[in-house]
């Protein structure tokens, strides 16, 4: 049995989506029950330790298994629960549908931009009650985070055949390639998917990619000053394309079945390149003191 205590601090952490439940290449030392002022997180914490000593922390997002909707995962307790073990750094892995034809099902995503569609029946701040604060939210996720994963991991996805050849699934990123234009993750309420109406509108909104996953989080790791960067596996062209079946369950899983080995490898590889850059302080700063001068008003 694993400890259910860790007494260093964790600076990285990754949050698991669809998918991705735990992580297969680090060995787990502990598995921690953590209760937060904003109740339980979606599943217990597991902390395992690199090769070289650094401990990271894996949350299941949708549970261990599987049972909490996108509307009802328990963001505030997730991310007050990292905060709480010292996580600086979040990588937050989430399936998403393809708005775009050049960002096939099984193809990585990296996210730079958010059009939140969320309804505002999901608890997204930590400032309640008397406190009033504004975080800045104008570039959602961690640019600095976004080119080194760009730069480093561009070539590690392999194919379906286990190779890794010139077809191979692609990562996609505003520091790559798309001449330098944003790459948007539309967030949608859910637990439907879209409308082929509403699909063929968050086209013309600019949308790359949709989800039903990022917003609060995001927010909420702004307003705790934990950098984050999500990354997405595209598992459909969700309902806009008119010679493709609009996107179902089964669309999805199936993709995400097919690739879970690139799932594992990306996050083998980013944990590889992120750890030096952590341990030099050269990532995971950069919001530290910010929420000082997003309050408004509080006591
Ligand atoms: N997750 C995976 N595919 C999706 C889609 N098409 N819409 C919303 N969330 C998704």
């Amino acid at each position: 049995m694993l400890p259910h205590t860790f007494n260093e601090p964790v600076p990285l952490a990754i949050i698991g989506g669809t998918g991705l439940y735990k992580l297969d290449s680090l060995k787990p030392v502990a598995k921690l029950t953590i209760s937060t002022p904003w109740g339980h997180p979606s599943s217990p914490i597991t902390i395992s330790k690199t090769s070289n000593g650094m401990p990271i922390a894996f949350l299941a997002r949708h549970g261990p298994n599987h049972d909490y909707l996108p509307s009802d995962v328990p963001n505030q307790a997730n991310i007050a629960a990292l905060k709480s073990i010292g996580v600086k750094i979040i990588i937050a892995f989430s399936a998403v549908g393809s708005l775009q034809e050049h960002i096939r099902p099984r193809d990585f995503v990296l996210p730079n931009q958010i059009i939140d569609r969320t309804k505002g029946i999901r608890e997204s701040t930590f400032f309640e009650k008397g406190f009033v604060a504004h975080a800045g939210f104008g570039n959602p996720f961690d640019d600095k985070i976004n080119k080194i994963i760009s730069k480093n991991c561009q070539e590690v996805l392999i194919n379906d055949d286990g190779h890794n050849n010139n077809d191979k699934h692609i990562l996609h990123s505003k520091f790559i390639e798309n001449d330098g234009k944003d790459l948007t993750l539309i967030c949608m309420e859910g637990p439907a998917f879209s409308t082929s109406a509403e699909s063929k509108l968050y086209r013309m909104w600019g949308g790359s990619i949709i989800n039903m996953s990022c917003v609060p989080e995001s927010k909420l790791a702004r307003e705790a000053e934990i950098s984050y960067q999500m990354i997405c596996m595209s598992t459909d062209y969700d309902a806009w394309r008119e010679d493709t079946e609009p996107v179902t369950v089964e669309t999805v899983v199936g993709n995400l079945t097919a690739n879970s080995k690139n799932a594992h490898i990306l996050a083998e590889k980013l944990i590889e390149i992120l750890e030096p850059l952590i341990k030099s302080g050269e990532i995971g700063n950069d919001l530290t003191g910010s929420m000082k001068m997003s309050i408004s008003t509080g006591p």
